[in-house]
């Protein structure tokens, strides 16, 4: 998205350069003109549109946006993709919509993908799934052993990835972290929140 800030900036100004080469000399105090403040196309559009620009994947039949990628040293690495449905039914300035509905694929390489897991929040508590990438299951239920991992989370509700997925949907963005530990281990807070956006993610 820089490419566009730049070039708004370089059309800003050159119509600067234009309307102070068009003006007389007399009326040069002018205050500087607006031009320079015009926004960028990008920013026209409202958040509740930008998640639209994330990458779209279809799991058996329901649409899903692509938010998250995050990376362990073993280069393994898991995508979250959350449905489109809770993504149109939330309100940014708020807590996740009852029946917020996230998959989380697993990946050892790009060939290789292993078990998906799935959380589906009901009134206050996320519920758990999990189901192998080709018979893919969207049953949950309340389950400790996942809980009591995710109840280390930053975010109340044990949802890790809950920054990215802010950010992903402000800027139409999918985000990418790197975790250094094994396994499932959860990495500090400041991982989960200091993220790069990916351009060409697919
Ligand atoms: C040992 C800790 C641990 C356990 C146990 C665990 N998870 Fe996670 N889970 C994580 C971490 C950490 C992340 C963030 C991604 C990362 O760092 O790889 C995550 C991310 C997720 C996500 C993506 C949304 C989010 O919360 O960020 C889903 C969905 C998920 N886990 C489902 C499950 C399910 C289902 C189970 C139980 C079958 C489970 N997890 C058990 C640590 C755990």
């Amino acid at each position: 998205m820089k490419w566009i800030y730049t070039l708004g900036a370089l059309l800003g100004m050159g119509m600067i350069a234009l309307i102070s080469f068009a003006l007389p000399i007399s009326v040069d105090t002018t205050p500087t003109p607006q031009v320079i403040t015009e926004q960028p196309t990008s920013a026209a559009i409202t958040d509740y549109e930008t998640w639209m620009q994330l990458p779209q994947q279809e799991i058996d039949g329901v649409l899903f946006r692509h938010y998250a990628t995050v990376h362990r040293t073993d280069g393994t690495y898991r995508q979250m993709f959350i449905t489109e449905e809770t993504l149109s039914n939330w309100q940014q300035s708020e807590a996740l919509p009852s029946d917020a509905f996230i998959v989380m694929e697993t990946y050892y390489t790009p060939e290789v993908e292993s078990t998906n897991f799935t959380k589906l929040l009901t009134e206050d508590e996320f519920h758990y799934g999990s189901f192998s990438p080709n018979r893919p299951n969207f049953d949950t239920r309340p389950n400790n052993s996942c809980m009591s991992c995710h109840s280390g989370a930053a975010d109340a509700l044990g949802t890790f990835t809950l920054p990215m997925l802010q950010a992903a949907v402000n800027e139409g963005l999918v985000t990418q972290t790197l975790c250094d530990r094994s396994g499932r281990t959860p990495c500090g807070d400041e991982v989960y929140e200091q993220f790069n956006f990916v351009q060409d993610e697919e």
